[in-house]
């Protein structure tokens, strides 16, 4: 998974190099320089006092010694003034170098904390806002894992607003579920006679009209449209042009979906946040089975609506329900239009649910 969030101590972390927020004399301190430094072993501190200091923005490599890495890159954030005095692009700078050095040095994956974070008093919101952005920009046209690994919980924030519209509508759903099994018996009295063993525990039936990917006929949809409902005027799908595509797999269905939407494959799965070596074997595989978090990568990243996402989702043997909070966070996010799969990540880390793309 090319960006992930983990709530981890990067001293425990394992990866090709792991950064550190250093300070300019690369001798240690405290926060995580001082637990790597810890970590490490007395020779980190020998080789960094060869270094000769590093410049804020900039970035060193020296060994891993002890930790699980090949290397450490030391990088010296901003010490935050307010956000008058280039603190942003010291910061950005700090990651741009630190990926820069990293490919450099061959490294495959790379771990960070969130820099400048902590003693030098970077606002959190606006540190993960940069961290993510850069690690976005650089794997627009790089491989590479970048792990953002947060200490402790208080470091992560997401905007309050958004947090708690996503815990009412959690709320609302589990209410309506309650709802919903409590009324079920009077609902066979009024509608099915007097045996409620009769109503199915199905959800309301639906529209008998074809909508979604089924309905959709491919020859009416131009590429990039939004497929939720039919164009108007467009021909409903053919009956056989109906059942071929019910039976079609996961990877036949998303295959044709970026073909649909006239994007790329690269496009599609950078988007989706899911790396090239799983896409490749979604695409060489029409039998491929996604773990259910990689199948609702590619939903946001083809901006489905809820019944196509659903209906892309069955291919793969799984569906949205409304009493887990995974499945409640992704049908926030698309019912409200917000296919940002970084954005949607961030939720579901606040909410300590498996993110989109993780293996
Ligand atoms: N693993 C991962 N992250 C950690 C760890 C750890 N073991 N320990 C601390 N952090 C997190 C903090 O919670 C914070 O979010 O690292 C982030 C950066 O905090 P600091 O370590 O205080 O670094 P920074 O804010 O960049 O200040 C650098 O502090 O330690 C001194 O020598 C360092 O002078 C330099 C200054």
């Amino acid at each position: 998974m090319p960006f992930s969030l983990v709530r981890a101590d990067i001293t425990k972390f394992s990866a090709d190099a792991i950064v550190n927020a250093a300070n300019s004399s690369l001798l240690g301190g405290g926060g995580v320089d001082g637990a790597i430094h810890r970590a490490a072993g007395p020779e980190l501190l020998e080789e960094c006092s060869l270094l000769g200091g590093c410049e804020t923005g900039q970035a060193k490599a020296t060994k891993g010694y002890r930790l699980d890495c090949k290397h450490i890159i030391h990088t010296v954030g901003p010490i935050w003034h307010g956000g008058k005095q280039g603190e942003s692009e010291q910061l950005r700078s700090c990651y741009r170098n630190s990926l820069a050095l990293a490919e450099s040095l061959g490294c495959a994956s790379i771990a960070f904390p969130l820099i400048s974070a902590g003693v030098y008093g970077y606002p959190k919101r606006e540190a993960i806002a940069i961290a993510e952005d850069e690690a976005r920009k650089f794997l627009a046209d790089h491989d590479m894992e970048i792990t953002l690994v947060i200490f402790d919980t208080d470091s992560f924030e997401i905007s309050a607003e958004r947090f708690e519209d996503i815990r009412q509508y959690i709320d609302d759903a589990y209410a309506k579920l309650r709802d919903d099994s409590d009324r079920r018996p009077m609902m066979a009295a009024t509608v099915m006679g007097s045996d409620p063993a009769a109503i199915s525990n199905d959800e309301p039936a639906r529209p008998k009209k074809k909508k979604g990917i089924f309905g959709r006929n491919k020859k009416t949809e131009s590429a990039g449209s939004a497929p939720c409902e039919m164009a108007e005027g467009a021909e409903e799908a053919s009956a056989d042009d109906f059942f071929s595509m019910r039976d079609e797999s996961f990877s036949q269905a998303l295959l044709r979906l970026i073909d649909e939407r006239g994007m790329t494959d690269v496009e599609a799965y950078k988007r989706a946040n899911i790396d090239r070596k799983l896409f490749s074997k979604i695409r060489s595989d029409i039998h491929y089975k996604p773990k259910k978090q990689t199948a609702v990568a590619f939903a946001v990243a083809l901006k489905l609506d809820i019944r196509e996402t659903e209906e892309l989702l069955s291919k793969a043997g799984y569906a949205l329900s409304n009493s887990l909070d995974f499945d409640l966070i992704v049908k926030y996010h698309i019912t409200h239009g917000i296919y940002d799969i970084f954005e949607i990540n961030e939720a579901l880390f606040k909410f300590d649910q498996t993110l989109l793309g993780q293996n």
